[in-house]
């Protein structure tokens, strides 16, 4: 009888390997960042085109390889990173596994370009999926530069689960940013179809790295922590609970300088926020943790980003101290006189001058000759368009639509006075300084006055839009730190917001600045404003092309520009806006699509008090 179990062939192993190793191109681009890194690299340079799914190139200035050495890092199990049991508990660099270049050789067109210093040639290797092509000696500066285009296309079934080119972009910067910040002075440059997207310049203190890649606004606003015995050190910064976010996208976590995501770690810093942060929101935070090799387990996770403590409850209960005694100290500094209590200053916790996570021995000069990033000669036109999101269809967009065209009037809102006008109504009183209480013929009529100030405002812009709105030049312009696909989403409408009396003006990387604003705005704080519009237009993915975007900007800088509830209005006030009402198009109904009024019509009051049965 014929036997049914097999040993797969390696390259279908490897396929296999790629699939928990692979999920995207952000991951091909960590596991070739952290390989260049393991090298010894101070100098990095990442090229993308078209998301990903072209091309992923890193060239690095590290170690190299020679020809021997080039030809088994693409097999299977071949690191020289470990090389005994004993290794796996004590392990000091990034990679270990000895399977992230086989098994993206696997996926993709892979060509391996690499060259050791004391090597007169530099070897290149190209690889289609899983199989060797080709192996020439060439030319080549000292390091590594790995080629991975076409990634999936032996694959086609996980060549589908590729998302936008913006959505994968996205990964790679949040990968990248990652990396970043656990090595301050390494420099990484992102090309993207040809155009720089980030540059992140080798720096010698870690707060500077974490001010690059977290936002300048932080920057006056960072608590240092630091912590340190024999057996673990804690560096790192925190943000004050104001600048708290509803993701934990602006938490990271390192162990040894990798990036990990760390439940005990994470729920610590948490811990130590208590009491200053909702439930829902997160901190913004950079936290490294050094411990000895010998202390921490690298090994559970395939794609290496879970580890696990020796000390596990040492290590929370420091973070956690950590933590609440930076925040406590910058609660403090607004009021104290200066005097600190000596215990406080550094006795229990000696502080780590300038400690970087990146700092691990190779024994190895770093080479100096650096890789000329080149593209093909002829790059099409097309690919240096700034990026575009995707066009989702209409229908994908579930938010309520404005009742601008056929405005049906909401419940208890029937034709009350049809032939009346909102100037016929007796004003009664405002109600929580909110509600705006009137006395018509037949009955109560209440007015959401935030509401109704909204409708007014926003037919206005509309009005004015085409006949340009009056500017008004901020005193002190506003800077906005925007990540990839904010900034890719400002980048465009910026012409638009042109239009509205917006002057905004890309200051380099997601950096914007706000120079002027519509004056109907009167002076109003602008940021969150266009945090908003960003936001709004990033969620509808803007397809609908400017004009939808800029239909929802009008829609928010009505709202911000409008009577907010819970203010006071003068009678003149009153007046005028149901003048103004009666002026609009579609009185009954904010831009959002609430009603701006309902009643209480005589009929219903006299039932209550049993006037009538
Ligand atoms: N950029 C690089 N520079 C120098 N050597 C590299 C580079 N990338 C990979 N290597 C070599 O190839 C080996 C295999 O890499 P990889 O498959 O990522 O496994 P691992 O990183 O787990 O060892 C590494 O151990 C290293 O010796
Ligand atoms: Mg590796």
């Amino acid at each position: 009888m014929m036997s049914t179990i097999k040993i797969l062939p390696e390259n279908l192993s490897n396929k296999i390997a790629a699939g928990e190793v692979v999920e995207r191109p952000a991951s091909v681009v960590k596991e070739l960042v952290e390989n260049a890194l393991d090298a010894g690299s101070d100098r990095i340079v990442v090229e993308i085109e078209k998301g990903g799914r072209s091309l992923i190139q890193i060239a690095d200035n590290g170690a190299g390889m020679i020809r021997d050495d080039a030809l088994l890092c693409i097999e299977r199990y071949a690191t020289s990173k470990i090389y005994k049991e004993d290794d796996l508990f004590s392990i000091s660099t990034l990679g270990f596994r000895g399977e992230a270049l086989p098994s993206i050789a696997s996926v993709s067109r892979f060509t391996l370009v690499t060259r050791r210093q004391d090597a007169d040639a530099g070897t290149e290797i190209s690889i289609a999926g899983g199989t060797i092509k080709k192996v020439v000696d060439t030319g080549a500066p000292v390091g590594t530069m790995v080629s991975v285009r076409q990634l999936f296309f032996n694959t086609p079934a996980r060549r589908k689960f590729l998302k936008s080119v913006n959505t994968e972009m996205g990964h790679i910067v949040e990968t990248l940013s990652g990396i970043a910040l656990g090595w301050p002075k390494v420099r990484l440059r992102l090309i993207h179809n040809g155009r720089e997207v980030k540059h992140w310049p080798g720096v010698s203190s870690p707060r500077e790295r974490v001010v690059d890649v977290m936002g300048r606004d932080l920057d006056a606003d960072l608590q240092e922590l630091s912590f340190e015995d024999e057996t673990l050190s804690i560096t790192g910064w925190t943000s004050s609970p104001a600048h708290s976010r509803s993701t934990s996208r602006g938490i990271y976590i390192y162990v040894n300088g990798r990036i990990v995501k760390d439940r005990v770690v994470q729920h610590a810093l948490f811990q130590g926020y208590a009491g200053r942060i909702v439930k829902g929101q997160f901190p913004v935070a950079a936290v490294f943790i050094m411990v000895p090799n010998d202390k921490v387990d690298v090994n559970v996770h395939p794609a290496k980003n879970e580890v696990r403590f020796a000390e596990q409850k040492k290590v929370h209960d420091s973070v956690r101290l950590c933590v609440s005694q930076a925040l406590d100290q910058a609660d403090r500094k607004h009021w104290s006189s200066g005097y600190r209590p000596p215990d406080e200053t550094g006795a229990v916790f000696p502080k780590v001058a300038e400690r970087s996570t990146g700092e691990f021995s190779y024994g190895k000069q770093v080479g100096t000759d650096q890789w000329v990033v080149s593209g093909p000669a002829s790059r099409s036109v097309a690919d240096h368009r700034p990026l575009t999101t995707d066009h989702r269809p209409p229908s994908a967009d579930h938010r309520p639509k404005a009742t601008d065209h056929q405005s049906p009037l909401p419940a208890g809102q029937q034709a009350l006075w049809s032939k009346k006008q909102f100037k016929d109504l007796k004003y009664v009183g405002q109600f929580r300084d909110t509600y705006l209480i009137f006395e018509s013929d037949e009955g109560l009529v209440i007015i959401d006055q935030h509401a109704a100030h909204e409708r007014i405002m926003y037919e206005h812009l509309k009005k004015k839009t085409h006949g340009r709105l009056e500017k008004q030049i901020l005193l002190i312009p506003e800077t906005l730190d925007l990540n990839f696909r904010e900034a890719a989403v400002m980048a465009e409408i910026i012409p638009g917001l042109k239009e509205l009396a917006f002057e905004v003006e890309p200051f380099g990387g997601g950096t914007f600045v706000i120079k002027a604003a519509p004056a109907v705005l009167g002076g109003r704080e602008v940021k969150p404003l266009m945090l908003e519009m960003v936001d709004a237009v990033l969620e509808s993915g803007h397809g609908n092309v400017l004009e939808n975007a800029l239909d929802d900007c009008l829609k928010i800088m009505a709202c911000h520009g409008a009577i907010r509830a819970n203010q006071e209005l003068k009678l003149a006030e009153i007046n005028r806006m149901l003048e103004q009402l009666d002026a609009c198009d579609t009185p009954s109904n904010c831009p959002h699509g609430r009603p701006t009024w309902v009643t209480w019509p005589l009929s219903f009051l006299e039932k209550a008090f049993k006037r009538i049965v």
